[in-house]
């Protein structure tokens, strides 16, 4: 979608009017639509626009950027109903908010709202093409910087979108690996791909057991982004990236496995940060690392009650081939602090359903080794309204996931039934060694079974807003 920003009227085939139940409204309007939160009216409009959209936003003073995004999200639904090409919208300071930052969430409800992953219809697709900005002279340039920015965020949530909810077998390991390179070089990215190969010279036997039933190579991508040369401090963003979880030998149900695509929702989330972060000349070190595995039944595949060496030498033994996740992380977690020493780690996945029975689709889980970082990553998510919830790594739960016959298992505490969030984390929080380091289980956030807003159906894009918002200049 093209935005652009104006202090003067622009022509458009609808005309977005935001309106709060403080704002005079003319009369004939005032008996067909009250401006409560979530109201739309459409109307046929002068020579200027085909029509108006009004969209209520409730009490001024209780007015929230996220209010607006979803205000927003209902115009530009409406305006695709009417398959309007374009939209003008009037921005301005109203309740607690100024008018960039009205701009700014408008325009995320904007791009974000008009998404559909429509790739695979064949009848018309139907979107906005040009969303008019119609701000005050004084604001002008600056509402301009700032949406141009929103933009590049908002276009790479709906890269990750895209992404993840495509094929499985277009996105396997490979395919996911080439998409990096093609980024990095367009972007101006250091890459480094390790294949199956190097992974066995190297002894990371976690990502290549669970690899190997797969026609795909597993592979662990590492992307360096370095927009701040003056410090060397930097940090990792790792993100769980199975391409199709289908549990493995312990396969999963009809009911579970249909959405397992999006078992790659941590690294494709990474992978469009850093893609962001490198558009914007962020100024931070990133270093953005994608576990790439695909975890499916075959002959080959790995087997429960089979043990496998890690990269850091610890012995680990499979009680489920669906507690993958935590493998892949623990190989990728351990060679990045070693081989870059990262001061800070934050690892991204859809670890457990535990996670979805405790939160369910709305908030994401937080754990961490660092009470800083995971009060840097709260407010971060708040601002984004991609929230995260803390919880307990108290000592006992490591406990829990010692291993009888090795060192550690994969599945913990009741077999797994107690406490599945908090084990999974720890279980990874066990292969780090010196770092800050946080864990995001996005298991629910991840995906949405319902259109919510300017979130659709299928794949979010989690977390790429909150980690471009905590990283930009760090
Ligand atoms: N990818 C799943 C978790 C998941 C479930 C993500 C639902 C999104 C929606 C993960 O690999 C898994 O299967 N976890 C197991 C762990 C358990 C065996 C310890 C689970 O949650 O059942
Ligand atoms: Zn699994
Ligand atoms: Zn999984």
């Amino acid at each position: 979608m093209d935005i652009s920003v104006s202090s003067r009227l622009q022509k458009a085939d609808a005309n977005v009017i935001l309106v709060a139940e403080e704002d005079s409204l003319e009369k004939g309007l005032k008996a067909v639509f009250a401006p409560e939160f979530g109201k739309t009216f459409v109307r046929p409009s002068g020579n200027d626009f085909k029509m108006d959209i009004f969209v209520g936003l409730g009490k001024a003073k209780e007015i929230s950027k996220e209010k607006l995004r979803r205000a927003a999200a209902l115009a530009v639904a409406e305006a695709k109903k009417t398959k309007a090409d374009s939209c003008s919208l009037p921005v301005r300071k109203c309740g607690k908010l100024s008018e960039e930052e009205f701009a700014v969430a408008a325009t995320e409800g904007f791009i974000l709202g008009d998404y559909a992953f429509d790739k695979y219809k064949t009848d018309e697709k139907i979107h906005v093409k040009k969303l008019a900005l119609v701000c005050s002279p004084k604001s002008e340039k600056r509402i301009r910087n700032l949406t141009q920015k929103t933009k590049t965020i908002c276009d790479n949530v709906v890269f990750a979108r895209d992404t993840i909810n495509d094929n499985a077998d277009s996105m396997n390991p490979e395919a996911i690996a080439g998409l990096a390179g093609k980024i990095a070089k367009e972007a101006g990215l250091k890459i480094r791909v390790i294949g199956k190969r190097e992974m066995e010279k190297l002894g990371m036997n976690l990502i290549l057991a669970v690899g190997k039933g797969s026609q795909y190579e597993p592979k662990l991508v590492i992307l360096e982004y370095r927009g701040n040369p003056r410090i060397k401090e930097r940090t990792a963003i790792v993100g769980k990236g199975i391409t199709f979880d289908s549990g493995g030998i312990n396969l999963k149900p009809t009911g579970f496995i249909e959405t397992m695509r999006d078992d790659k929702s941590g690294a494709i989330a990474v992978l469009a940060a850093i893609k962001t972060l490198a558009e914007l000349k962020a100024k931070s070190n990133v270093l953005a690392v994608m576990p790439l595995a695909e975890n499916i039944v075959g002959s080959r595949a790995y087997k429960p009650g089979d043990v496998f060496k890690a990269y850091n030498g610890k012995t680990v033994e499979i009680n489920t081939t669906d507690a993958e996740g935590r493998l892949v992380l623990a190989d990728a977690i351990s060679f990045v602090e070693k081989e870059y020493k990262p001061k800070i780690i934050i690892d991204l996945a859809t670890l457990t359903g535990a996670c979805l029975v405790c939160f369910g689709e709305y908030v994401a889980a937080l754990l961490s080794n660092d009470e800083k970082l995971a009060r840097r990553i709260f407010e971060a998510g708040q601002k984004t309204f991609e929230r995260v919830w803390q919880l307990p790594l108290y000592e006992e739960y490591k406990e829990e996931i010692k291993g009888e016959t090795s060192d550690l298992k994969n599945l913990a505490y009741n077999n797994g039934r107690y406490a599945g969030v908090i084990t999974g984390a720890a279980f990874i929080g066990s292969f780090v060694e010196q770092a800050a380091w946080a864990h995001l289980d996005i298991a629910g956030v991840s995906w949405y079974e319902k259109e919510r807003f300017y979130i659709k159906k299928g794949a979010t894009g989690w977390g790429v807003r909150m980690l471009v918002e905590m990283m930009e200049s760090f």
